[in-house]
């Protein structure tokens, strides 16, 4: 079992991961409402809330469609006819879903209560968990909604990870490359030289552990710069801004990791037309990717003008300009930069 601390100030907190760890937790004082999803509540809700000693379980039905400001709502009304006070807290049990919808429950019931993050996929287990963007979705967008609430803790168990359908796990496994590709070299090494630990023979005892630690340690040093992205937290969203596009012409439909890989090989693309990355670069990056069964070419018949158009709506740009994250080295992204419509389409057909 290890500790990694965000340094935040007073909202300081430590991540603790390991393999069957939740069992060993020492347990809070105080009331507790588990909020999990309809999946890992038949999976896991009894041994969750007897870890944590709590009875008071709520859950709603799994999925992205579930993830609107209502349902935060009724976990605050909840809390609110269990006569939950300032002092008792949420825990979060799922995967991003239910860790952002809790996370903006915890931020709004009595003006702000303390929350916990218990990640179960590995996309919450090494991205959403950390970092303390909370939210839901709209009609009119994706994560219109939503507040910056840091979680008092985040307790990663890789246990869970084991039942993870393959799809969920490449989603979870998109971020940890691109996480590598933006800030650490030696862990995109080490992702080279054992593909097969994380996918086809999947290690959730040892190779898993240290990777979400890793990974946990790289966004908390980010997230401790730049809490309310201002400014360096942008790189994380490399790929993402390529990605969402795809995304959005999918109408959703397409995982998110899938989309982020296609994004990366696009971003990859844009980086070395512009001279700022090399072709032994994007080679690599592309080789990993196709080793992890990811893809790096346009997954579906979509136009590049639309995906373009798609890229100029992302609520990351600023003043109607795309704006897109490139790396100069394997472990090292840029801040973001604006792009050519006429540059981003060729990316696009490079990859077609
Ligand atoms: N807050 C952030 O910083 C941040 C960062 C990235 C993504 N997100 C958000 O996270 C969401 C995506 O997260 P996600 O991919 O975890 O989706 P998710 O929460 O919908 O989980 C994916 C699926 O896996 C199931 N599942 C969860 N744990 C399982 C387990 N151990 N075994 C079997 N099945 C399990 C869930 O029931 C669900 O069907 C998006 O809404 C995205 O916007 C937030
Ligand atoms: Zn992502």
């Amino acid at each position: 079992m290890e500790k990694i601390r965000v340094e935040l100030g007073e909202r300081s907190y430590d991540i603790t991961i390991g393999n069957k760890i939740l069992s060993r937790l020492e347990r809070e004082a105080g009331r507790t409402l588990l909020v999990t999803d309809s999946t890992v509540k038949k999976l896991y809700a009894r041994e969750i809330a007897s870890a944590l000693g709590t009875e008071h379980v709520f859950s709603f039905p799994a999925g992205e469609s579930s993830k609107r400001p209502e349902t935060s709502l009724d976990i605050c009304r909840t809390a609110a006819r269990l006569n939950f006070d300032r002092k008792c807290r949420f825990a979060a049990a799922g995967g991003g879903v239910t860790g952002d919808l809790t996370g903006f429950a915890a931020a709004i019931y009595m003006r702000g209560i303390e929350f916990i993050q218990i990640p179960t996929t590995l996309l919450a287990a090494v991205d959403s968990s950390v970092g303390g963007k909370t939210g839901a979705d709209i009609p009119e967008g994706k994560n219109l909604i939503g507040a910056f609430h840091q979680p008092s803790a985040v307790v990663i168990d890789t246990a869970f990870l084991a039942t993870l359908p393959p799809a969920e796990l490449k989603n979870g496994l998109a971020e940890i490359v691109k996480t590598a590709v933006i800030l650490d070299g030696q862990l995109f090494e080490q992702l080279e030289r054992d593909p097969e630990s994380l996918f086809q023979k999947p290690d959730f005892e040892k190779t898993y552990p240290q990777i979400i630690r890793r990974c946990c340690e790289l966004k908390g040093m980010i997230v401790s710069e730049d809490e309310c992205e201002k400014g360096r937290r942008a790189i994380l969203n490399y790929g993402h801004t390529f990605g969402h596009a795809v995304e959005l012409l999918s109408d959703y439909t397409l995982p998110h990791g899938q989309a982020v890989a296609a994004g990366m090989a696009a971003a990859g693309e844009l980086a070395v037309m512009l001279g700022v990355w090399s072709k032994e670069c994007v080679r690599r990056q592309k080789a990993l990717l196709n080793m992890l069964e990811l893809p790096v070419k346009i997954p579906g018949k979509y136009n590049t003008c639309d995906l373009v158009a798609a890229m100029r709506r992302d609520k990351k740009n600023l003043n109607g300009r795309t704006r897109v994250v490139l790396c100069s080295d394997i472990g090292c992204a840029q801040l973001p930069v604006e792009a050519d419509e006429k540059d981003l389409t060729e990316a696009w057909e490079r990859i077609r």
